[in-house]
């Protein structure tokens, strides 16, 4: 059986195996509902990206991982060690790289409202830069970083106006968006000249996000001539050169067969010739250039492990077969229908003949984890495996119908270990006053 990542394989006794480590094990030794997350293959992720950008883009370019994907103490450790920088978005995700350890100086500070608080406590831990995603948040930050006798390296997001083809809910460099300023309407250009008269805030460059789940080069390419176009007309008028280009999140995953295959290293190869070749053509210096990839360091690297607990046929419509998760771990179907690949970890030589639809335990119609499921006959104790689970997915969870988060697993070399409890009841009502 052709599995979607080369870290999956299936062991002797017919179950799926994740780094190595069977699934169906972790599943009984650690419980269900379980996130179970490959160290080996987030440090492989992590690397395409590291040796690829500095080798194509030159020294100094790099990756920031992007913690909104999957954001947990134990895996900024691990960007530590792969050399990247991080992205945060919400003071949530800062004090959790801080608590990790993780080199404030090499955290960039996201976010399209970031409050007066925020900003503070941004600037008080010595972030590396922030992203200004408007004029809103400069005064505030010129004020707080004069306070603290500093000149706070800023990179300014802007809106390059282009559609991306993505899902609606995740294409974020349209012209009608609430991130970034667009450049279509003047907005990004006034923005600029307003940032760069702040005596405190040192700007840098520019940032860019275009969307998520994106396969080929095509549309980083239109994103990046805007930009170049930009920059060009800034630098004309305002005579301020940009030193950084941010290009956002990184390239898409393959959540089922369908999806194409991803050569990261070649894309980053021709991105990095288109950018060259405009930079000479208009005689621009070529700027450092940083991407925020999330899904595709941690998605591939993740897997949910469920319990069945019945198999219930409709008559003459489908048959549901329910898992012990759903949308509370996994929200992605019930938000935007997304693709995901469900597999029998404990039967994985067994005929798939069963058509199905797997659905969650949420008082919610909605709360379906994938349709037009087909398996080997489900019955209660089952394990499934729901892959690509790494990115959004313990990110966006919930306690919906007070159900707790699962735990997360991770395997490496082998070996498991636990880098997330359980929560317990006792977490639930740990702030009910
Ligand atoms: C500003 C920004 N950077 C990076 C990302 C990460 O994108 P991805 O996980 O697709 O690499 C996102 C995702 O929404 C984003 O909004």
């Amino acid at each position: 059986m052709e599995l979607l990542y080369d870290n999956l394989a299936i062991n002797e006794a017919g179950h799926l195996t994740v780094g190595g480590v069977d699934a169906v094990y972790l599943a009984e030794k650690y419980g269900t509902p379980l996130y179970v997350l490959d160290e080996d293959k987030i440090r492989q992720n992590c690397r395409l990206y590291t040796k690829n950008m500095a080798e194509q883009f030159g020294e100094g370019s790099l990756p920031l991982f992007a913690g909104k994907s999957l954001c947990f103490k134990g895996l900024y450790r691990v960007i530590e060690e792969e050399g990247m920088c991080a992205d945060v978005v919400s003071p949530g995700e800062l004090y959790t790289a801080l608590a990790a350890g993780f080199p404030p100086e090499r955290l960039f500070f996201h976010g399209n409202n970031k409050t007066d608080e925020d900003i503070r406590y941004g600037v008080d831990s010595g972030v590396g830069y922030f992203v200004a995603d408007n004029y809103n948040e400069l005064d505030i930050l010129n004020a707080y970083a004069g306070e603290k006798g500093i000149r706070q390296k800023v990179l300014l997001r802007v809106t390059p106006g282009i559609d991306s083809h993505t899902l609606e809910a995740i294409n974020t460099g349209k012209v009608d968006c609430q991130f970034g300023s667009p450049i279509e309407t003047g907005q990004a250009a006034r923005f600029v000249k307003k940032a760069l008269a702040k005596e405190n805030l040192d700007i840098q460059g520019y940032h860019f996000h275009i969307g998520s789940q994106i396969f080929d080069i095509e549309p980083f390419c239109r994103a990046v001539n805007i930009l170049l176009n930009f920059a060009l007309e800034i630098r004309s008028e305002l005579g301020f050169t940009a030193r950084i280009f941010n290009l956002g999140g990184g390239f898409g995953v393959r959540y089922a067969d369908s999806d194409p295959q991803i050569d990261i290293p070649a894309n980053i190869r021709a991105l990095a010739e288109h950018l060259k070749e405009a930079c000479t053509k208009c005689q621009y210096p070529l700027p450092r250039i940083y991407m925020e990839p999330g899904r595709s360091i941690v998605g591939n690297a993740g897997l949910t492990l469920y319990t069945v607990g019945g198999v219930k046929p409709i008559e003459g419509y489908r048959s549901y077969v329910t898992v012990d998760g759903g949308m509370t771990d996994n929200p992605r179907y019930a938000l935007y229908k997304a693709k995901y690949t469900v597999l029998p970890a404990g039967l994985m030589n067994d005929a798939a003949d069963f058509t199905c639809t797997i659905a969650g335990r949420c008082c919610e119609s909605g709360d379906l984890i994938q349709e037009h499921v087909t398996l080997p006959e489900p019955h209660r104790s089952d394990i499934l495996a729901v892959l690509t689970t790494g990115a959004y997915n313990f990110s966006m969870s919930s306690n919906y119908n007070r159900l707790c988060r699962p735990a997360i697993v991770m395997v490496s070399g082998g070996q498991n270990r636990p880098a997330v409890r359980r929560q317990t009841f006792e977490d639930l009502v740990a702030c009910d006053l």
